[in-house]
């Protein structure tokens, strides 16, 4: 009876180490990207989890042309808000963005997840240029 119970603890602790294992390897750290976090709290309500915007409200941010052409102004754009009609991806908006405010940090972060998971441009950027943009934007 015991060496059952003890069989079955061998096999079932190894078998469910190797699946969470796996589960961590291919599907969580897969969206593991610290600038994720910033997204989910700071974006997605408006921008989407995948970035795909909503209906004529909201632009999308995924392959978005214009975030791509001028991706040096996100910083700027998201401290000071935005107020403009604007052209994306052949669709016109003109809904107000709210200022957000942010660390450096968490803007080095969201500025390099939505450069390689979102927007995709090749750019990656190191928190003393993200600073520089942001000061730059100072009023
Ligand atoms: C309250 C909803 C809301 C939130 C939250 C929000 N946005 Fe926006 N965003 C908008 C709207 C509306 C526009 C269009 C603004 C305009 O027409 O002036 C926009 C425009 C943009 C644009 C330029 C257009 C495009 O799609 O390329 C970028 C880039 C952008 N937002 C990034 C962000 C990022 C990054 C965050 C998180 C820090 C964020 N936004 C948070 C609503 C939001």
């Amino acid at each position: 009876m015991k060496s059952k119970i003890l069989r079955t603890v061998l096999i079932v602790v190894p078998l469910a180490c190797v699946l969470f294992f796996l589960y961590m390897t291919f599907f969580h750290s897969a969206y593991d990207h610290p600038g994720r976090y910033v997204y989910l709290d700071h974006c997605a309500s408006c921008h989407g989890e995948q970035g795909e915007g909503i209906l004529q409200l909201v632009p999308p941010l995924a392959d978005a042309d214009l975030a791509r052409a001028q991706f040096d102004s996100l910083p700027c754009w998201i401290l000071r808000g935005m107020s403009r009609p604007m052209t994306v991806n052949g669709k016109t908006y003109d809904q107000p963005m709210y200022p957000t405010a942010m660390t450096d940090i968490e803007m080095t972060n969201l500025m390099n997840y939505l450069a390689s998971g979102m927007v995709h441009t090749d750019r990656q950027y190191k928190s003393d240029e993200v600073v520089k943009m942001m000061q730059q934007c100072q009023p």
